[in-house]
């Protein structure tokens, strides 16, 4: 079997972020989600992987690589003029695919507990296509699945008007295909919104015989689409990653903790990081290089290298890269703050609020 993974697209619901920066390449837990999905495929025993790119190209292929760094991965670039939809992307990644059958999986999800059993399963089956599906509260935002009393696929439809949804079985972004998916993407037209879609796709299959198996997923999964969803996914995947690191190896031995420092066993501090005269309450990750000083890192936190916050407070929050944070005198909580920003108190009067926002920037004073 081979692998798709989804990286084009445009992001806009992320913006100002993915302004200048793809999607996939924001750190949940200090790890790009598409560093995770590469894992999570190659954990399921598939080497060679495709991966489809869009405008930010060139940034997945300089942080990607060849595979290489990912152990016995070979990555190949499947370039996508524009995102004109999933099963578009299906279409264009041909040559690449083959014959073979393969996990298409979109780069901006994460799932709990990996794909193996999922691979293993579509493996030992005749089915043409499994699905992954899991019960949402607001079905309209997904594809939605139909099922009929046999647990089988009946029908799929995309977004559909809230009230009128078949089931609360969203779509997750997962997907397994044999090469008859070709004959789908080929048949189907775009839909109202211009896209080829891959519900109309799998819909084809089920109207043409083909077997579409579900499988409900239990665990969480989170499409990382929406800034609150990022958010979730660095508070789900922050508890997975803690529970996988021993106690013994959370605080690198090139970190320093001041003597006045509070860290609680449930924290990661990478190397180089720096914490003095601070409170640090897990789950937290303190990125390498990062400085925190006279402050305190809550709950949920994830510090990207070379951060310094001082004096300051800070819960359950995203800070990228190189960013600093200053003697801010309101807790600063559900935040996604990106790279290269500053944001300082200065202690002039009179008061006053000072900004210089991207577009698309949101602040919220609570
Ligand atoms: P979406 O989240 O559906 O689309 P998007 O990335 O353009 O985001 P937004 O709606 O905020 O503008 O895409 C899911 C994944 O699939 C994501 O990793 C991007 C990828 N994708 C492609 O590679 N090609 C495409 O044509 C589309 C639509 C998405």
């Amino acid at each position: 079997m081979k692998g798709l993974i989804l990286s084009g697209g445009k992001g806009t619901r992320l913006r100002p972020l993915t302004y200048t920066r793809a999607k996939q390449l924001i750190p949940v837990a200090n790890k790009p989600v598409l560093f995770r999905v590469i894992e999570t495929i190659r954990d399921a025993g598939i080497r060679d992987i495709g991966i489809v790119i869009g405008d930010t190209g060139d940034e997945i292929r300089k942080a990607v690589g060849d595979g290489s760094q990912f152990g016995d991965v070979k990555i190949t670039y499947i370039p996508q003029e524009s995102p004109d939809g999933l099963a578009h992307a299906v279409k264009i990644s041909g040559d690449f695919l083959g014959d073979e059958s393969f996990v298409m999986f979109l780069g901006d999800n994460v799932l709990q507990g990996g794909i193996s059993t999922l691979i293993a399963d579509f493996e030992s089956n005749d089915w043409n296509s499994q699905i992954v599906l899991k019960e949402v509260e607001n079905p309209s935002s997904f594809g939605v699945a139909a099922l009929r009393p046999d647990g089988t696929v009946e029908y799929l439809v995309e977004k559909p008007e809230p009230g009128t949804e078949p089931s609360n079985l969203a779509l997750v972004g997962i997907y397994m295909f044999d090469n008859n998916i070709f004959k789908a993407v080929n048949a189907i037209e775009p839909s109202d919104r211009g896209e080829l879609e891959i519900t109309d796709a799998i819909q084809w299959l089920t109207e043409n015989n083909y077997t579409v198996s579900p499988h409900v997923h239990k665990g969480w999964w989170i499409d990382t689409g929406k800034w609150g969803d990022m958010l979730e996914a660095n508070s789900f995947v922050m508890d997975e990653s803690l529970a996988n690191t021993p106690p013994a190896e959370r605080i690198s031995a090139s970190s320093e903790v001041s003597e006045d420092s509070v860290v609680d066993s449930r924290v990661i501090v990478m190397d180089g990081a720096k914490i003095i005269n601070s409170t640090v309450r897990g789950p937290a990750i303190i990125g390498r290089n990062v400085t925190v000083e006279d402050s305190f890192v809550g709950s949920y936190t994830s510090l990207y290298h070379d951060v310094t916050i001082r004096g300051c407070e800070i819960e359950r929050s995203i800070v990228l890269e190189n960013t600093i944070i200053e003697n801010i005198d309101v807790r600063l909580q559900d935040s996604l703050i990106g790279r290269d920003v500053q944001v300082r108190h200065a202690s002039k009067k009179p008061r006053s609020l000072r900004l210089n926002l991207g577009d698309n920037s949101n602040v919220w004073l609570v």
